[in-house]
């Protein structure tokens, strides 16, 4: 587990996005896996400004969200798909056909999950999967005492994830109570992983992931089992990491063949 501590998160941001950028330079039809939220934003954004200024194409990439919530149409304005057409799809040259978002309104949902996974493996795996973190520790919407190797499923929130996603919605009563979510386990399967966590909020549930035990209360604790983890992450987001000057100290002195 790698830990990058930047000074702001739009440093972090640009870190992330070059971080795919040159993923998409090296291989052209890689395999995305995306989140949502409000941290992902601004990587999107430098994505998008990659795209238009330096020509970074999207044309043969395939790419798989994490979650959705159930009973939302795509064009619910709160709903990840449109999310994902508004921050990113419609500004690059990715195919419609080659992006993934778990269907909100599947009738089957069991199938629907199995379906979503199949489609992974078909695609040959997730190369890189970006990350958010919930305020518990939850990871797509993994929550806490989810299973440490579950697959695509239905999951129930909790209230205070409920609350955290408020402001996205008009009445609190609208704010979904399932969701369809990656498992613990497919995210796990990808051959990358970039988590993305910024501001104080980030500090406790940071410490958990890093420092902590491997616990299914924290579910981004298993990525200490990842061989290729990296968290991005700003000042205040490392507030509570102990070994921080370490981590500092690492990123500082990389060899030059290891930095992006
Ligand atoms: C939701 C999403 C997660 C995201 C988390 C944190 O639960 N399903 O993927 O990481 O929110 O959101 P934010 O980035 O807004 O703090």
């Amino acid at each position: 587990m790698e830990v990058i501590i930047q000074s702001s998160k739009q440093e972090a941001c640009a870190l992330g996005a070059r971080w795919i950028a040159r993923l998409l330079r090296q291989k052209p039809r890689a395999v995305l896996g995306l989140a949502t939220g409000s941290t992902p934003v601004l990587l999107y954004k430098e994505l998008i400004r990659l795209h238009r200024e330096e020509g970074l194409d999207f044309s043969g990439v395939t790419t798989f969200n994490l979650d959705e919530y159930l009973g939302l149409a795509p064009e619910h304005p709160a709903s990840y798909h449109h999310f994902m057409q508004e921050n990113l799809f419609r500004h690059i040259n990715i195919a419609p056909e080659n992006t993934h978002i778990p269907d909100g309104q599947a009738t089957d949902v069991p199938a629907t999950c199995r379906a979503y996974e199949e489609k992974i493996q078909a695609a040959g795996g997730i190369d890189l999967q970006i990350l958010g973190i919930g305020g518990d520790g939850h990871i797509g919407f993994n929550e806490p005492s989810s299973s440490l190797t579950s697959r695509t499923r239905i999951k129930s929130l909790t209230q205070r994830t409920r609350q955290d996603n408020a402001p996205f919605f008009e009445k609190p009563e609208d704010i979904p109570q399932h969701v369809i979510t990656m498992g613990v386990g497919t995210i796990m399967d990808a051959r990358e992983i970039v988590l993305l966590a910024f501001g104080q909020g980030k500090a406790a549930p940071i410490s958990a992931t890093v420092e902590g035990p491997i616990t299914a209360s924290v579910p981004a604790s298993i990525l200490q089992f990842h061989s290729k983890a990296t968290l991005l992450l700003d000042e205040e987001a490392a507030g509570d990491l102990k070994r921080a000057e370490y981590y500092r100290w690492v990123h500082d002195n990389k060899p030059d063949w290891q930095k992006v």
